[in-house]
């Protein structure tokens, strides 16, 4: 599909299944060398990242366990600049190497309260790995240690990513198409 329509929005065909996957090839293999020999626990930001973590996922050889936060910012197409934990983490990570999975940073305001609830938790160490990163938009100083691809400051939907909650299913990343 080259155009969606979601909501009363035209989207329009921007980043492939192909570039994806090749995106995600690179991500992994980073971590694999950069954590061999060493245990990790990916920490997934859901709703957003559910496909990207299972495709990543898929290709980590390194020794790995998984686990969920679920955190929502957006309402629409903008950020609340609010961050909100609805599912917590609950098991012990004290002393374990994290690397946290998000399908975009974008403000960073999301990355930040993670930090804050995964330090309360003595973690070890803390990575990101995110398939999409604004950095027009970002305004933290905390490292994105591992990027997929940089996008300009525009909203995109697809591969887990949605418009109040529409879109998620679609194979490949879609942008707003401007009238
Ligand atoms: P922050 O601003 O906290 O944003 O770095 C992170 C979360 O906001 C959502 N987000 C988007 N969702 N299209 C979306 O469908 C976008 O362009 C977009 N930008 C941010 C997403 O859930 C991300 O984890
Ligand atoms: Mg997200």
């Amino acid at each position: 599909m080259q155009e969606v329509e979601i909501h009363n929005s035209i989207f329009e065909s921007y980043i492939t299944e192909n570039e994806i996957d090749s995106s995600i090839g690179k991500v992994a293999e980073a971590i694999n060398v950069e954590y061999q020999d060493q245990h990790v626990v990916f920490i997934a930001v859901l709703n957003g990242s559910f496909m990207f973590c299972a495709d990543l996922l898929k290709k980590i050889t390194i020794s790995c366990t998984v686990s969920f936060v679920k955190m929502q910012s957006y309402e629409g197409q903008q950020t609340t600049g609010k961050v909100n934990e609805l599912i917590g983490l609950t098991e012990d990570l004290k002393g374990v190497d994290v690397v946290i999975v998000e399908d975009i940073v974008d403000t960073g305001n999301t990355l930040v309260k993670l930090h804050e609830l995964l330090n309360h938790k003595s973690v070890n160490s803390i990575k990101t790995a995110t398939l999409l990163y604004k950095p027009e938009a970002y305004k933290k100083n905390l490292p994105i240690d591992f990027v997929g691809i940089e996008i300009p400051n525009e909203f995109v939907l697809g591969y887990g990513l949605d418009y109040d909650g529409l879109g998620r299913n679609l194979s490949k990343i879609y942008k707003l198409k401007k009238q």
